[in-house]
């Protein structure tokens, strides 16, 4: 297919646009580079532009003949969405509105949507399937689940058919550790405590140690990178018009932020000193996917589901690029 990739550029982008090559797709990268970066899409063709540009999603739609959307490009720190949550209503709100307006527009009717487990808020018992209500708890959680309705409401309406994959927690890097996470500010477990491991940080704060799980650190879902990206390509094969799917995405298994500390140590031999600091603000404390539907939907499984596997690959990209993109 003739693949439109908004967010293309960024993390969990640019691995599935990769993985859409190498399955045989088309794909052209539209990014603003705002957070994403060039070099980790070099050779594909990158349109660098705003979302809420409709007219130059327009353009590329209709010259490219473009056949579907996988929308990545949005803001995803939940404690940067407590503090502005203007920038995160108008870029993934307003910015996803005019992809879905110019996608009408230009007749394109198959979107694969990233949204995330942020939209269940705090769930009252896991694993989290996806009949689980959805009550987020941070602005960001707010901005996915209000394009899931928005989605639905446009598919009912004009027939949009779509596959929103709520994601768990991202990670690990490309199997050859030529891609990887690079935010600034770095603010998510695994990298920080890889970036401990190299020396570029002195110690990990544990964001609060007194959550109500077994060692009172915040548990999630790690899934890879390269698991996500597979799942994209799978749901494209599942649009069908009119019709929405709603699948998570995770490993159904939890880990702490000890547990994650403690594998990271495993994997690069280093002490990874830590401090407790206070909880974050819009922390859930326990987040785990029920991954049943996406199997039985997609026939998608996890490839990398071992914790310490994928903070392998993390490791291999941080030390191969201990100042990420910078250096590539
Ligand atoms: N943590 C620390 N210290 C750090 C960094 C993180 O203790 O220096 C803790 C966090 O407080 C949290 C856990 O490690 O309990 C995981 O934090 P991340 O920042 O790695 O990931 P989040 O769970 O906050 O965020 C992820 C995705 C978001 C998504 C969210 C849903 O990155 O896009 O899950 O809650 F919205």
């Amino acid at each position: 297919m003739r693949v439109l990739v908004t967010g293309g550029a960024g993390y969990v982008g640019a691995q599935a646009a990769w993985h859409l090559v190498e399955q045989g797709h088309r794909v052209w990268i539209y990014d603003d580079l705002s957070r994403g970066h060039a070099a980790s899409v070099e050779g594909l063709p990158l349109i660098r532009a705003s979302l809420d540009d409709r007219g130059s999603l327009q353009r590329v739609m209709n010259d490219q003949r473009i056949e579907a959307v996988m929308h990545f490009a949005a803001y995803a720190l939940v404690a940067e969405s407590m503090a502005d949550p203007a920038l995160y209503y108008r870029n993934n709100v307003l910015g996803s509105l005019a992809l879905l307006e110019a996608m009408r527009v230009s007749g394109v009717g198959h979107l694969v949507f990233s949204s995330s487990c942020a939209t269940y808020g705090h769930p009252d018992s896991v694993p989290i399937s996806e009949d689980t209500v959805q009550n987020p708890v941070n602005p960001y959680g707010f901005t996915k689940l209000a394009m899931e309705r928005a989605m639905d409401d446009f598919a009912r309406a004009y027939g949009l058919s779509f596959v929103s994959l709520r994601y768990f927690n991202a990670a690990g890097g490309s199997a050859a550790g030529s891609r990887g996470e690079d935010h600034d500010p770095e603010t998510h477990a695994i990298p920080i405590a890889l970036l401990v491991a190299l020396g570029r940080r002195e110690r990990f704060m544990i964001n609060g140690d007194d959550y109500p799980t077994p060692d009172g650190t915040c548990i999630r879902d790690y899934i890879h990178v390269d698991d996500l990206a597979r799942a994209h390509e799978m749901a494209l094969a599942q649009v069908e018009p009119g019709r929405g799917l709603f699948l998570n995405l995770g490993t159904g298994r939890g880990h702490s932020v000890r547990q994650v500390i403690e594998a990271a140590r495993r994997v690069t031999g280093h002490a990874i000193p830590t401090e407790i600091a206070d909880r974050r603000p819009g922390d859930p404390p326990e987040l785990v996917a029920d991954p049943t539907l996406a199997r039985e939907v997609l026939g998608w499984e996890p490839q990398i589901p071992d914790l310490d596997h994928i903070i392998e690959t993390a490791w291999l990209w941080h030390s191969k690029h201990p100042r990420g993109y910078a250096n590539s």
